[in-house]
């Protein structure tokens, strides 16, 4: 069921073929997804979601589906944690269709989901969910590798795994790292193909997408590892995250990059807030999600909660941006 307008071409190359074998730099794999015949994109943005329908997730489900419509979204992001609470065991495991499947069946929602594995995903089969295989249960579930481009013409999506730059994880056993240790290996090499992918990059809007914030002021507050690692330059317009069960944008002191937190996909209210050094434009600590119409020269974002509520609407354009 390959929606129309969708060509999913994952780029090998050689490079990439030997990178299977032994971990080395190579390029990220791409998805190809086209825009909108006017060169624009909708998209909604969700994370921290599969629980059986628990904790409102079906509730922002269903408002996902009406704006979606209202929208005509080309896709969906997910920001990782996608199953609660330790991933799936395997790509028939009964826990992927009660929490994904069963959950998010409007028709608007039919739509790929590019995705990100988030520390909830690692403790359990996280290849299950990069499996290809997977999508004869669902074929929307696309995460063609752990680390990965959806390319949209306008918009590049660079869709980071985040999990290994977290170092208290590395002493938790329950953490399945098959294709990421040694960390410091997977890590400079992941950062270099980002850097390389990054400055190659024609689009308008490039947008970083990762589990982990790097600034944050819900719960779990901003990351070291990420700040000192990740921290996206190369005219990167937003970061995008989960992790903190909330809804948040951020502006950053330094430049002129948004960190933005969609991470309201179910368990929320924990009612903790930490510190950042940068600006807190706006934080909601419950459910909902983040929608992204984007044209050349303008980005149109709005969160919104468990009711359909936009809670917070803002924009930014290509020369306001452009002070950078
Ligand atoms: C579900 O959402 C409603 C409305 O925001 C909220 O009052 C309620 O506490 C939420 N339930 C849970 C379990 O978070
Ligand atoms: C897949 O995982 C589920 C849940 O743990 C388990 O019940 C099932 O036996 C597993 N299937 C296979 C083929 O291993
Ligand atoms: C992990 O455990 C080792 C050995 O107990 C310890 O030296 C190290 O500091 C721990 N690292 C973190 C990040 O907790
Ligand atoms: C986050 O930023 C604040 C302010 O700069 C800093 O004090 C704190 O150590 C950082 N880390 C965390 C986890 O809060």
């Amino acid at each position: 069921m390959a929606p129309a307008g969708l060509l999913l071409v994952v780029v090998v190359t050689a490079a990439a073929a030997l990178l299977l074998a032994a971990p080395a730099s190579a390029a990220l794999p791409r998805v190809e997804h086209a825009p909108k015949a006017d060169g624009t994109l909708a998209v909604l943005a969700v994370g921290d979601w599969g629980r059986r329908g628990q904790f409102n997730q079906t509730l922002v489900a269903q408002q996902m589906g009406e704006v979606g419509q209202k929208m005509d979204i080309d896709f969906v992001i997910s920001t990782g944690d996608n199953i609660y609470d330790d991933g799936i065991a395997n790509t028939t495991d009964p826990l992927f269709e009660e929490s994904f499947s069963n959950i998010y069946t409007a028709k608007s929602l039919q739509k790929p989901w590019y995705l990100v594995l988030g520390n909830h995903d690692y403790t359990g089969n996280p290849l299950a969910q990069l499996d290809p295989a997977i999508r004869n249960v669902d074929s929307r579930y696309t995460a063609i590798a752990k680390s990965f481009i959806v390319n949209s013409g306008i918009a590049d999506f660079f869709l980071v795994d985040t999990t290994p730059f977290i170092l208290h994880y590395w002493n938790n056993t329950k953490f399945d790292w098959r294709g990421v240790a040694p960390r410091d290996t997977y890590i400079t090499n992941l950062l270099k193909d980002l850097e390389y992918a990054l400055t190659e990059s024609k689009a308008a809007w490039k947008i970083v997408v990762g589990h982990h914030p790097i600034s944050s002021g819900c719960g779990h507050g901003n990351n070291t590892e990420l700040e000192e690692l990740l921290l996206p330059a190369h005219g990167v317009d937003m970061y995008v995250n989960g992790h903190d069960h909330c809804l948040q944008r951020i502006s950053s002191r330094d430049s002129h990059l948004q960190f933005l937190t969609s991470g309201g996909g179910s368990k929320a209210w924990a009612g903790k807030f930490k510190a950042t050094p940068d600006k807190v434009e706006f934080l909601y600590d419950g459910q909902g999600f983040m929608s992204m119409r984007l044209s050349k020269a303008e980005a149109h974002l709005a969160f919104f909660d468990v009711a359909g509520n936009a809670l917070h609407c803002w924009g930014l354009t290509k020369t306001a941006a452009a002070g950078r």
